[in-house]
């Protein structure tokens, strides 16, 4: 499914917040219900969850004093490494378990009501399905649970599974026969079968191939473009980076970092400039003036006439600051070269990830 970069008035990139102590502060009043644009649909305060199993005198901490909020028609990122906390929120956010401290906020209700549920749409990590059923039965069945006739349920089915890139070909066949990654792609259209405003994704693209992960992500972008909202839990930091707007990341039940992708990452530290045209005398000049580069192609000339800019087809700068960039663009521009490419390195959630967890002691 081609990815589309539309983004309605309600996606737009949220402002940023204050990142403070990593908790960011909302203008949310507590308790009444949001609407309009910008909102904050979901709030969780000091959310904290202690597993104590049956005579066992010490408790798991699996959740520590969560404070997040959601903005509608965003793709909310909750992530962190395998038992950080994630299902344990979300199963929170669900209302299949109780917190052992704090509060839940969701669409100006508690995760109980039933307008919520009516509201919501939920992939588990590893859905099961009945597998000797087709997409279609399973779609069929999830349908009647939500009370569609079903003229409704044969209009809404085939748009689903066209929504989340499962070929017409492979939806009358056993689940059984499916891959994982088709699997999780019925899990995601029966996600979306009350169309939710709001979708809870648990791992969604763990376990798949780079395709079947690639139809996972533009299926999940789709999803937002058509100004649903998303929270989706990864433990694969880049996947959450390609496709979140923001993010929370926990670590041992607690929260690190919260913010945009781009405040946590930061900007471009590390240019790579490619440019072509400029001759032995500029290169000579860009030495004295101590620019860092090396030419990648130094061709033969066949008949010997060729002249030094064609010689030195292509030249790699390097700039470690935007200072340094800006001081390479306008060396090749006065040199009478042209830049034919400029690459930028930030750092990866992952980085982000091992400094925030490492800072905090652990
Ligand atoms: N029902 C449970 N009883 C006891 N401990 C649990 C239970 N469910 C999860 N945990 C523990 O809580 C922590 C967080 O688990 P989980 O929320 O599943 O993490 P994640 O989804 O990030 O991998 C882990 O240490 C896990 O072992
Ligand atoms: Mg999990």
């Amino acid at each position: 499914m081609a990815q589309t970069k539309t983004v309605t008035a309600s996606v737009a990139p949220p402002a940023v917040e204050t990142v403070d102590n990593g908790v960011a502060r909302s203008g949310r009043v507590d308790g009444k219900p949001v609407s309009g644009e910008g909102d904050i649909i979901l709030q969780t305060r000091g959310l904290s969850k202690v597993y104590r199993p049956m005579f066992a005198k010490v408790g798991k901490v699996a959740l520590d004093d969560l404070t997040i909020d959601v903005k509608r028609g965003e793709i909310f990122g909750l992530v962190g490494p395998n038992g950080s906390g994630k299902t344990t929120t979300l199963k929170l956010l669900l209302g299949l378990i109780k917190p052992t401290k704090g509060s839940i906020d969701i669409f100006g209700y508690g995760p109980n009501s039933v307008p919520v549920k009516k509201r919501i749409g939920f992939l588990p990590d590893g859905p099961y399905f009945y597998d000797h059923l087709n997409s279609y039965e399973v779609l069929d069945f999830y349908g009647k649970l939500f009370g569609y006739s079903k003229a409704e349920r044969n209009a809404r089915i085939p748009n689903l599974l066209d929504m989340v890139g499962l070929n017409p070909a492979d939806r009358h066949r056993m689940i059984r026969t499916y891959s994982k990654g088709m699997v999780q792609r019925v899990g995601l259209a029966q996600a979306l079968i009350n169309d939710p405003e709001f979708l809870f994704l648990d791992e969604p693209t763990t376990g798949l191939d780079p395709i079947g992960a690639r139809a996972m992500k533009d299926a999940i972008l789709s999803v937002r473009d058509q100004g649903k909202t998303v929270l989706l839990c990864s433990h694969l930091l880049a996947d959450v980076q390609a496709i979140c707007d923001r993010v929370a990341i926990l670590s041992e039940g607690r929260l690190v970092k919260f913010g945009t992708v781009r405040e946590l990452v930061g900007p471009s530290q590390d240019f790579e400039i490619y440019a072509s045209g400029l001759g032995d005398v500029a290169l000579d000049k860009a030495r004295e003036s101590g620019l860092n580069f090396q030419l990648q192609s130094e061709m033969e000339p066949a008949d010997g006439l060729q002249s030094d800019a064609a010689k030195n087809s292509s030249v790699r700068f390097r700039a470690a600051s935007s200072e340094q960039l800006d001081s390479v663009l306008n060396f090749i521009r006065d040199a009478g070269g042209r830049t034919m490419d400029v690459k930028g390195h930030s750092e990866t959630l992952e980085d982000v990830f091992v400094r925030s967890v490492k800072s905090d002691g652990r």
